[in-house]
């Protein structure tokens, strides 16, 4: 089983509102049904919010707890982007022929202080064992400290990655760059000397950006390539195994 993560900044114009970039999503529909017709059949997909989601949780505050009435209103809203956004990569895929479901994290997610407590990965698990593809995506959980908290797709990516044997991540950069050049491997060997080069993204993002995003995918010790979702060729690749411009973590 493979876990592929279409980062936000792929799939929207992350600098915008509730922006979706639907070229980018046509194209990597097609890139991911090239690989389901391949053979790629084991795959769980999970999105970002980008524009649907950090650019709201800013606007309304919500990064620190939801509590009041309106607070709550807001909360809901967000989700109910974040939902919209993945039916319109889900709605994609279907298209392209991809047996595609979105089941949102809201539903089956409970964290503790933003961190995931409890995950029901039944229905997740039901659907890939029917042939399906489960799309799940970063989106607002029920939290015990917060009321609710922002659960990133790059958190939900690590989780189900620990069941996975590699997982993919699909940004709008070609992997990690130091220096102004692309870091082809991270092990624990170097990961000291790069991690000073990993910051938070250059749009509105919550969770962290990249630096984020390699933090939770060093607890998972399964390999992890970050790869430019604007060639999805190389997400192709990737998928059926083969060799594609990216960073691999080794870890
Ligand atoms: N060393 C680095 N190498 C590459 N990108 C970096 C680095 N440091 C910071 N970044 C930023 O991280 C961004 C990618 O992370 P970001 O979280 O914005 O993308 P995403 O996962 O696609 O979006 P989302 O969180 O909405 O799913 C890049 O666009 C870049 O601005
Ligand atoms: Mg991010």
């Amino acid at each position: 089983m493979q876990i592929l993560k279409l980062g936000g900044s792929a799939i929207t114009i992350k600098s915008g509102w509730m922006r979706a970039n639907k070229i980018a999503i046509a194209r990597l529909a097609q890139a991911v049904a090239r690989a389901w017709k391949k053979g790629a059949r084991n795959l769980i997909i999970v999105h970002g919010a980008g524009s649907f989601g950090h650019p709201l949780v800013l606007k309304w505050g919500l990064d620190g707890g939801v509590r009041t009435p309106r607070q709550k209103v807001a909360c809901f809203r967000t989700h109910l982007a974040c939902c919209s956004l993945s039916a319109l990569l889900t709605g994609a895929l279907v298209e392209n022929g991809v047996p595609a479901v979105s089941i949102p994290p809201m539903d089956i997610i409970r964290s503790k202080n933003r961190r995931i407590a409890s995950f029901n990965t039944k229905p997740v698990f039901a659907a890939l064992g029917s042939g399906r593809v489960p799309v799940l995506f970063g989106d607002m959980v029920p939290d015990s400290k917060l009321g609710y908290s922002v659960c990133s797709g790059d958190q939900i990516a690590a989780y189900l990655g620990k069941k996975a044997s590699r997982v993919i991540l699909a940004s709008n950069v070609d992997g990690v760059m130091a220096k102004g050049r692309l870091v082809p491997l991270i092990t624990r060997r170097n990961y000291a000397k790069i991690s000073r080069h990993l910051s938070g993204s250059s749009s509105p993002d919550v969770t962290g950006g990249m630096a984020g995003k390699i933090k939770e995918m060093l607890s998972i010790r399964k390999p992890v390539f970050i790869a430019n979702a604007s060639k999805p060729s190389r997400i192709t690749a990737l998928l059926l195994g083969k060799k594609a411009v990216c960073t691999k973590i080794r870890w």
